[in-house]
């Protein structure tokens, strides 16, 4: 292994080292038996057991049944070891168990490999809670609770943030405040974990705060096991560096972890990658083809198939999208997959959502305009809400309708300097309570899971007319609670203090 790799992957390696695997005595079931799998699974997984949606997962959410992915690493490959799942709705009498667990060699550190562990948690009752517990050896390893995905006319809950993986003291308190409040399906708007989203730096900011065992808000809460977590891809994902040509996988030889620890489904738009090759719309690798061909078999086939994907939540249609700089969302291609998704969802409730916001009026990003290539679609297809992160601190704008300077055949355009100029139509009567309903799309930022905090740029006379609420100075979330055709949303600090509410009513 290379020097720098070595440097790579030194704090995964000293994690490994500081977390040996050791046998777990049978245990009791009730409480006790609960306390024992807590404890145990610090020394059994290298992560925790998370939910995901899966790669397979269906669009409409019409189905009697529901599933799930079981998703959990260890250094160990199961020689020696039998993994069981059972799951039981809470309407059922007795546990079931569910089909192989699925064993997957991710890759080396110091001659260490390790594995990721999946399973399918089948035959849900939609929006019916469920209890599982992993077993190894006949033993309980974990115990975790959630919530099946939510049919059609069931009322749901949803938590937004993003800029989260820092590990601060911020992003602890968020996650606790979240936890607490149990939502249904949480969405995170990029920057998952910094600063280049290392598998590493998963390990040591991201895991063992937003899966851990205890709640509290100095460690965080096990939301990843207790709730669906949707992710999109940020600047910080990508490794990105200043001059950055492409992500260095010989500079970080583990980075990617969003295409390592992420199962989501495949049915955004399909790139045709070859190793070598850069293909337009397709985050670019830099780096030896040893290095491109491990996190390549280690992605299994994610990479890049998961930075664009769509996926239904009760009566919500999620479009995610991956909004950094070598995407062209101008291109035909790109524009085309946006409005086909949009236009043929059904849903009552249709939401965007991606890391860099088209507006935001902080110190930092307010310039950076790529995404409002895409508002005119936005506005055609129906869209009700557009959710962001990048700009750490919290912004709604009024209900906006955005009239981009277009090219001859009417297509909005980008200045060379990235900035979409254009004309904004604001909707100044929308006031989210006693004139609920909106004309245009509403955008919001919210940026505060856990990342430095940024302020406001003092020079932006036009963004700052469009923005209805600008809250900066501390960590915060979105909770959103939707009953068929009414969304409440609030923003939370990450003291639990209610920043910003308001409701937005649909046809
Ligand atoms: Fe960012």
């Amino acid at each position: 292994m290379k020097k720098n790799a070595l440097v790579a992957w030194l704090a995964l390696f000293q994690l490994l080292v500081l977390s040996p695997l050791s046998a777990i005595a049978d245990t009791k079931t009730g409480e006790t038996e609960q306390k024992q799998a807590g404890a145990s699974a610090q020394e059994v997984f290298l992560v925790k057991p998370y939910l995901q949606l899966g790669e397979s997962a269906s669009q409409a959410v019409l189905a009697k049944q529901e599933s799930l992915e079981l998703i959990w690493f260890t250094t160990n490959n199961g020689k020696g070891e039998k993994w069981q799942v059972q799951s039981k709705s809470q309407s059922a009498s007795k546990w079931s168990s569910s089909k192989s667990v699925q064993a997957f060699f991710v890759g080396k550190v110091e001659n260490v490999p390790f594995y990721r562990y999946t399973v399918k948690i089948e035959g849900l009752a939609p929006g019916e809670k469920f209890s599982y517990k992993v077993l190894r050896n006949g033993s309980i390893a974990f115990n975790g609770s959630a919530t099946a995905r939510k049919s059609f006319n069931q009322p749901y809950s949803f938590a937004v943030f993003g800029d989260v993986g820092a590990g601060s003291a911020g992003e602890k308190k968020v996650i606790y405040q979240v936890t607490q409040r149990k939502p249904d399906l949480v969405v995170m708007p990029g920057d998952i974990t910094y600063d280049q989203g290392r598998i590493s730096q998963y390990l040591a900011r991201f895991f063992p705060i937003v899966n851990s065992q205890e709640a509290s808000p100095d460690k965080g809460g096990p939301l990843l096991s207790s709730s669906l977590v949707m992710t999109a891809l940020g600047n910080h994902d990508i490794a990105m560096t200043t001059s950055w040509k492409g992500t260095d996988l010989n500079r970080f030889p583990d980075a990617l972890g969003y295409y390592i620890f992420w199962s989501l489904p495949f049915n955004g738009p399909k790139f045709d990658y070859k190793i070598g090759q850069s293909t337009r719309n397709v985050l670019p690798l830099v780096g030896d083809e040893t290095n491109v061909t491990n996190f390549l078999k280690a992605a299994d086939k994610r990479y890049p198939q998961i930075g664009n994907y769509s996926f239904d939540y009760g009566n919500s249609h999620w479009l995610i999208l991956d909004g950094n700089e070598y995407m062209h969302w101008g291109d035909e291609k790109l524009r085309t997959y946006v409005e086909d998704d949009l236009t043929k969802s059904k849903a009552t409730w249709k939401f965007v959502s991606f890391h860099q916001p088209p507006f935001s009026i902080d110190i930092y990003h307010h310039s950076e305009h790529r995404m409002r290539l895409l508002c005119d679609i936005f506005e055609r297809t129906g869209v009700q809400v557009v959710w962001c992160g990048h700009a750490h601190n919290y912004q709604r704008y009024f209900p906006l309708k955005f009239k981009a300077k277009t090219n001859k055949d009417g297509i909005p355009m980008m200045n060379g300097n990235g900035t979409v100029t254009g004309d904004f139509i604001l909707d100044t009567k929308f006031n989210g309570t006693t004139q609920p309903k909106m004309k245009g799309v509403l955008y919001i930022v919210s940026g505060g899971g856990g990342a430095s905090l940024y302020r406001r740029a003092p020079f932006l006379p036009k963004e700052s007319e469009a923005c209805h609420k600008f809250i900066h100075g501390m960590h915060s979330f979105t909770f959103c609670n939707i009953n068929d055709k009414t969304l409440s949303v609030s923003q939370i600090s990450d003291d639990g203090k209610v920043l910003d509410q308001f409701k937005v009513e649909t046809d």
